[in-house]
């Protein structure tokens, strides 16, 4: 198999009973996240960081593809090996994150659009001689008073696809993510009736670029109710308006969609993750591109000493477990009490 070749790439980056980490936090992001644990966000800590999540023994049982970020790409364990490298003999595709991040959409209060798509071609061009296999680029999208504009929607559809074709004609698989946000008080239906209007939007223009859809994954969230919302949802309510949407907009060539976790709790998203696959056949895999809900307790466990790295990796190691055994539908929660 040669790695450039993104139908199959993309197959592997959906293979059943697995998902992919995303640790490409920014070093904005990254810092934020360090700043919880009370370790500074040097660039040895973020390395020392990454590479306890890399080198986790059973997680590639689990884990097919982990998202980087440009840092990370560039650098290497403590034995010298690049991650890429690393990455690549434990049979796991790295990525990178090359969208430069969301800016303010101009006549428009409050709303983001995604950036990053001049000199891309160059820095794919790199990226490929770095070993990267995949690309990401993530739209957010807020609902609101107003809000999401089409104007919004527009604009993140259309350059989540430019994005896209480039990184195809690299020889590089793009997860296409727009983020509806939890953020807010909206409800379900809400939540589902943006969600619908994102995707319709990413692949009109997916099929304008002429993006080859078996050649790439696609990261939505999940239909939830906004996070200062009072209504609560059933684990089987969201899982079932969450295929709906899905079904209504996503085109059965796409080989897996891989959610992002957007907020929920671990066990909240492997949960909601179980729930999916338990549906019945789908025309996609459905899998997890998690961060916060694969890294959070692993974070926690690790707090910048080399002394837990054991507990940290068995953290990561634990909640690869339980998204491989959702992915087969095959998961239940007092399964958590095994946890390292
Ligand atoms: P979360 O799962 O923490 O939302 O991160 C996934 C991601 O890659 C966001 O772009």
């Amino acid at each position: 198999m040669t790695k450039l070749d993104i139908v199959t790439n993309a197959a592997r980056m959906v293979a059943p009973g697995k998902g992919i980490l995303a640790a490409d936090e920014s070093t904005g992001t990254i810092t934020k996240r360090l700043d919880t644990i009370d370790v500074p966000s040097t660039e040895d800590n973020r390395r020392d960081y990454r590479q306890l999540l890399f080198t986790t023994e059973s997680a590639s049982d689990y884990i097919s593809g982990v998202i980087l970020y440009d840092e990370t790409l560039r650098q290497s364990g403590s034995d010298g090996v690049p991650f890429s490298k690393l990455l690549w003999d434990k049979g796991i595709l790295p990525g990178i994150k090359v969208d430069t991040g969301a800016k303010d959409l101009a006549g428009s209060a409050g709303e983001k659009v995604t950036e990053g798509l001049d000199g891309l071609r160059e820095r794919l061009a790199e990226y490929v001689e770095l070993g990267a296999a995949f690309t990401k680029w993530r739209a957010v999208i807020e609902i609101g008073a107003g809000m999401p504009s089409r104007a919004c929607l527009e604009a993140n559809a259309h350059a989540l696809a430019r994005y896209a074709a480039l990184s195809q004609e690299a020889g590089l698989v793009p997860i296409v993510e727009p983020e509806v946000l939890m953020d807010g008080g909206h409800d379900i239906e809400r939540c589902a009736e943006v969600t619908e209007a994102a995707l319709q939007l990413t692949f009109q223009e997916l099929f304008s670029q002429n993006v080859v859809l078996e050649g790439m994954v696609l990261k939505p969230n999940m239909v939830v109710p906004g996070k200062h919302c009072g209504q609560q949802n059933s684990v089987a309510e969201v899982a079932e308006m969450t295929v709906k949407v899905l079904r209504r907009h996503v085109p059965g060539a796409v080989p897996g969609i891989a959610f992002l976790s957007g907020g929920q709790s671990e066990v909240e998203a492997t949960a909601h993750l179980n729930a999916m696959n338990s549906l019945g056949e789908m025309p996609w895999q459905l899998s997890f591109s998690y961060g916060r809900a694969l890294q959070a307790s692993a974070l926690q466990a690790w707090r910048g000493s080399a002394d837990n790295v054991p507990a940290a990796q068995a953290a990561l190691a634990h909640r690869a477990r339980m998204n491989g055994l959702a992915r087969r539908g095959e998961y239940s929660e007092n399964m958590e009490q095994d946890a390292a």
